[in-house]
């Protein structure tokens, strides 16, 4: 047997802020948004809908659709940086929400790469004998963590949940080979200050474009394919020229590339399990697929996986 992903779910808070509505907040425009980073919209939280809601409305889709009942989840991993409380964990909290008696539970500090890192930890615990069926999420209320009166940052970002259990799949399935990194001397270039976000954009992207290509690649390659056998493409939905150029690196077309950034903005943790949740439910993951995941954030970190669908 393999380790792979049984099923997928994701939420989107109801409210929606346009690039119009940014125009009267800060000294910005529409046309600068869309052309800089692709965003047109992005979701927002409402003040008591707290990210553990939200991971709970994703965990919740997830679990129906894997067929899964909580008390069969035997680990919850939630990836985030916006915590409803520094403890308890927000996987603790879903944890109860769920009913998910048998599972133990814990948060996980990788920023946007969070997810893949997320689903990895699951791997390995699953590949060991330990447990069976696990719940990773990615969930983020990155609204109260935006300064809204900093024009650099708060047009990027959006809130919302994505989350996918992880358990034993067939033998030609699964996760076929993943990596994970992380350099610590680029902790400053997008890090929490005074309780908001604080981006190096110019840094940011200079890193982003050269490591998520590197890496989308890399597991390509250690999977024992080549760039040619690649059906899918999820890139952690940041900035739209950030996920061309790992899209150019594949040689894919761009039908061959999720692409959620311009209606949800950059949800870090859970922008990559609310693209992977919404392209295999409107069928542009299929059975057999070949997908790769790649995500880049703050630390700086980064992570890609390789699997078959
Ligand atoms: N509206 C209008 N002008 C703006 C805005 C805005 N919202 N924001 C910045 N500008 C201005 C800048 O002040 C600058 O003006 P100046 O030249 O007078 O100084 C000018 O636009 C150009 O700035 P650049 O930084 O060169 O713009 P760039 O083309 O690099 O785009 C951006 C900026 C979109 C932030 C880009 O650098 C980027 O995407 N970086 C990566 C960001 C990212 O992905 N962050 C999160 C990753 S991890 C995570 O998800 C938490």
């Amino acid at each position: 047997m393999a380790t792979g992903i049984i099923g997928v779910g994701h939420y989107l808070p109801e409210s929606i802020l346009t690039n119009k509505d940014l125009e009267k907040m800060v000294d910005t425009t529409d046309e600068w948004i869309r052309t800089r980073t692709g965003i047109e919209t992005r979701h927002i939280a409402k003040k008591e809908e707290e990210t553990s809601d939200m991971a709970y409305y994703a965990a919740k889709n997830a679990l129906d659709h894997s067929g899964l009942e909580a008390e069969d989840i035997d680990l919850i991993l939630v990836a985030t940086v916006t915590a409803d409380q520094s403890f308890p964990s927000v996987a603790c909290q879903v944890q109860e929400k769920l009913g998910a008696t048998h599972a133990t539970a814990m948060d996980i500090g990788a920023a946007c790469s969070g997810f893949i890192y997320g689903v990895v930890t699951a791997k390995q615990f699953i590949d060991g004998g330990t447990y069976r069926n696990i719940l990773v999420i990615g969930a983020e209320k990155l609204s109260k963590i935006t300064d809204w009166s900093d024009r650099n940052t708060c047009v990027l970002f959006g809130d919302g949940a994505g989350a996918a259990v992880v358990s034993e799949v067939s033998e030609d399935k699964g996760i076929l080979s993943f990596e994970l990194g992380a350099d610590g001397k680029g902790a400053t270039s997008l890090h929490q200050d005074g309780g908001n976000i604080r981006m190096n954009g110019r840094e940011v992207f200079k890193f982003a474009v050269r490591q998520m290509p590197e890496s989308a690649e890399a597991v390509v390659k250690k999977a024992g394919l080549v760039k040619e056998d690649v059906d899918y493409l999820i890139p952690h939905q940041a900035n739209i020229r950030i996920m061309e150029a790992a899209r150019e690196r594949l040689g894919i077309s761009k039908e061959k590339m999720s692409y959620s950034v311009n209606k949800y903005g950059n949800t870090s943790a859970a922008s990559i399990p609310i693209s992977l949740s919404e392209d295999v439910r409107n069928g542009k993951i299929t059975n057999g697929d070949l997908v790769v995941l790649v995500g880049f954030g703050g630390g700086l970190t980064w992570g890609s996986m390789a699997l078959r669908w």
